[in-house]
């Protein structure tokens, strides 16, 4: 199995069968890697302002139909507080790109939880900065920062990102990487324009900075966005794109994604099977899951308590053990 571009095409376009032992491989690699184990941790959505334009994405600033909220810094404190009494060992802070938040405010909500609760890890996911910030980021004690790559196809990359290249994105990766912060990648599955080839080149950039957390989701049309007519991402070749991250980057965190659950929830299960080892709980404010609308999907609101416990129950149902 040769895990070169014209290989990876082949094989994301390969039949069912041609791929199964692709798909049973990548399952082994994550075994032997990770055992029965599945990481979870909690997502907090902070802000869904958004001061850019990406023409998929529900949160870009052109959508006015869309509420907007922004919970404050006490707020945000309090919650990754109870995330961690609750037993969740890293949170994710994730917001739209909202100037309100500069460099400064988001280390010292950084600096504030760790300071209150230094086992936890956290995660932020804010998008770009400047390579200066994400130095900051790590000072005040940040472990890790996802942002996503999207599309390694460069001209596919900015029909879809007005004002944006992904040099520029790439480059923002491998800053996260030299401020000795883990970075998080990832790309979407099914975008207009996509090819199979453009998703083998989407796995070899995760390798090539490399990224220590890859999240592959299917892309899913948002009504109120320039691209709500277009036909989502297919589950099948989401699953196949994770195991094949899996063969290229054995020792990744690679999340089941919430996008691949709204879209087909048994395919979601799956990839625990072919290569994925995390998922994501959304300790958000329950009234305001809703309004992080990245894509069209309605979220269970439980507290995080019992959204802790329904996600360890539907785990072990699995025969997995959550960590
Ligand atoms: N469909 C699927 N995923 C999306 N994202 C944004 N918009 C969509 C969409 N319409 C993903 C992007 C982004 C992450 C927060 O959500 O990959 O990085």
């Amino acid at each position: 199995m040769k895990l070169d571009r014209a290989g990876l095409t082949g094989l994301l376009q390969a039949d069912d069968a041609a791929f199964a032992p692709v798909f049973e491989r990548a399952g082994e690699v994550c075994r032997a890697q990770f055992g029965d184990t599945v990481r979870i941790r909690a997502l907090l959505e902070f802000s869904n302002h958004c001061k850019r334009r990406c023409r998929y994405c529900g949160l870009n600033c052109a959508n006015t139909a869309l509420p907007r909220f922004r919970l404050t810094p006490d707020d945000m404190v309090h919650t990754a507080l109870e995330a961690a009494r609750c037993g969740y060992q890293t949170i994710v802070l994730q917001s739209g790109e909202d100037p309100f938040f500069t460099p400064d405010l988001l280390a010292s909500i950084v600096g504030r939880i760790k300071r209150a609760a230094p086992g936890l890890a956290v995660t932020l996911s804010c998008g770009e900065f400047p390579a200066e910030a994400y130095r900051r980021f790590r000072d005040a004690g940040c472990d890790r920062y996802l942002l996503k790559h999207e599309t390694a196809d460069p001209d596919l990359y900015a029909a879809l990102h007005p004002d944006s290249s992904l040099e520029e994105r790439v480059g923002c990766l491998r800053a996260i990487k030299a401020a000795g912060l883990e970075a998080g990648g990832g790309f979407m599955v099914g975008l207009p324009g996509q090819t199979a080839q453009t998703i083998a080149d989407d796995l070899l950039l995760l390798q090539s900075i490399p990224c220590d957390m890859a999240g592959i989701g299917p892309f899913l049309p948002h009504p109120d966005t320039p691209l709500g007519a277009e036909q989502p991402g297919s589950a099948s070749l989401t699953l196949r794109a994770v195991a094949l991250a899996r063969l290229l980057l054995p020792q990744a965190n690679l999340p089941v994604t919430t996008a691949l659950g709204v879209l087909d929830p048994q395919a979601a299960g799956r990839v625990y099977e072919g290569g994925g080892n995390v998922v994501m709980r959304k300790v958000t404010p329950p009234h305001l899951r809703k309004l992080y609308q990245i894509y069209p999907a309605s979220f269970p609101e439980t507290t995080i308590e019992e959204g802790r416990r329904a996600l360890e129950q539907s785990l072990r149902a699995r025969g997995k053990i959550p960590v």
